[in-house]
């Protein structure tokens, strides 16, 4: 089943992607959050522009809207180059990246969105390129087969995924800096709603600010979509100002909670807990139950679940926290709870 969720990280339309791309940073200076990787980018591009060098290759991880693909566009501006964006699974065949790597200059960042999805010929395609600027195509089949050589200029790869476990290991270490992104503060969230506001003209108080920043489950993108949410109902339903309460009444309307859980998230801790005991149960069954992709569940529903402390992750499977019983008002028992142990 598909569910279009007002929480996802992942962008909802063509429209939004647009639009969040106007309120990006443009440079880490402006940057909010993720500040380990900020100080050590800013370090790795000054060291490479004084040895003249290309920026290393570069692999960003973390769970979707976090900014990996801000922090390639930023690189890119860093380094005055240009930025060159594709995705894994859109490169389905060798011909479509050879064109595009040939026409990469010095310093050019070329940035592979879902690097995980590449298929494995494409992937082995990649090495040499990435190792030393060059190229391997194979002609013709057959004992009249050769292999054409083809330098490249010396381009920065970033790649970026929100399943780095699913990276071949040949793939991962060819890349010179390895960055998780994670979960942004409450604080950074206040402070990047406040500044999106800003850049929108959208009137909002601290409280407003609050509300907004602890629904977005630590990630920019959902609270630039929630921010607009927010004004819209302040249109119509106050006087354009966000406000604490109006805030909370929007996202009452959407079915988020205090907490950014929306009915999926509530969903699946209601089943482990009325179907599983609480505990442990692995995720396939969950998804079946559900009838959702375990995939989606991995991907868009867990992390920030794992990250709050609601679920926790066991060799036997997944098991719902005490503090989930008390958000969603069902009455914790030990016994209710099928054992680690048993
Ligand atoms: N907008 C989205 N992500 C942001 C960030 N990390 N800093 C500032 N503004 C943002």
């Amino acid at each position: 089943m598909t569910r279009e969720r007002i929480i996802s990280g992942k962008p909802i339309s063509p429209e939004e992607d647009t639009f969040t791309w106007s309120l990006r940073p443009k440079t880490l200076k402006e940057y909010i959050g993720q500040n380990t990787v900020v100080k050590k980018l800013l370090i790795s591009l000054e060291a490479s522009g004084i040895r003249g060098e290309p920026q290393e290759h570069l692999l960003l991880h973390g769970p979707p809207g976090l900014g990996k693909t801000t922090l390639a566009y930023i690189v890119s501006r860093e380094m005055g180059t240009r930025l060159v964006t594709t995705t894994g699974p859109t490169l389905s065949k060798i011909a479509d990246l050879m064109g595009i790597m040939t026409n990469l200059d010095n310093r050019d960042v070329l940035f592979i969105d879902e690097i995980h999805r590449l298929p494995t010929a494409v992937e082995e395609f990649i090495y040499p390129a990435m190792e030393d600027f060059r190229v391997d195509f194979i002609v013709d089949k057959g004992p009249f087969s050769k292999v054409i050589n083809v330098p490249l200029k010396r381009f920065t790869l970033i790649g970026a995924t929100t399943r780095v476990g699913l990276l071949s290991a040949p793939l991962r270490d060819r890349f010179g800096i390895t960055y998780h992104l994670d979960f942004y503060s409450h604080d950074e969230m206040k402070e990047i709603v406040v500044r999106s506001a800003g850049m929108l003209d959208i009137k909002i108080d601290k409280e407003g600010a609050d509300i907004i920043a602890s629904s977005s489950r630590g990630t920019p993108r959902i609270a630039n979509r929630l921010l607009r949410r927010a004004r819209d109902y302040a249109i119509v339903k106050a006087d354009g100002n966000i406000t604490g309460e109006v805030a909370r009444k929007a996202f009452d309307l959407e079915g988020i909670d205090s907490l950014g859980l929306d009915d999926l998230d509530r969903i699946l801790l209601k089943v482990i807990i009325d179907y599983y005991k609480g505990g442990p149960v692995g995720i396939e069954a969950v998804a079946a139950t559900l009838s959702e992709e375990v995939n989606t569940l991995e991907e868009m529903v867990e992390p920030y679940l794992l990250k709050i402390g609601f679920l926790i992750r066991t060799k036997r499977g997944r098991m719902v926290s005490q503090e989930a019983y008390k958000h969603l008002g069902i009455p914790f028992t030990v016994s209710g709870q099928a054992s680690l142990f048993a």
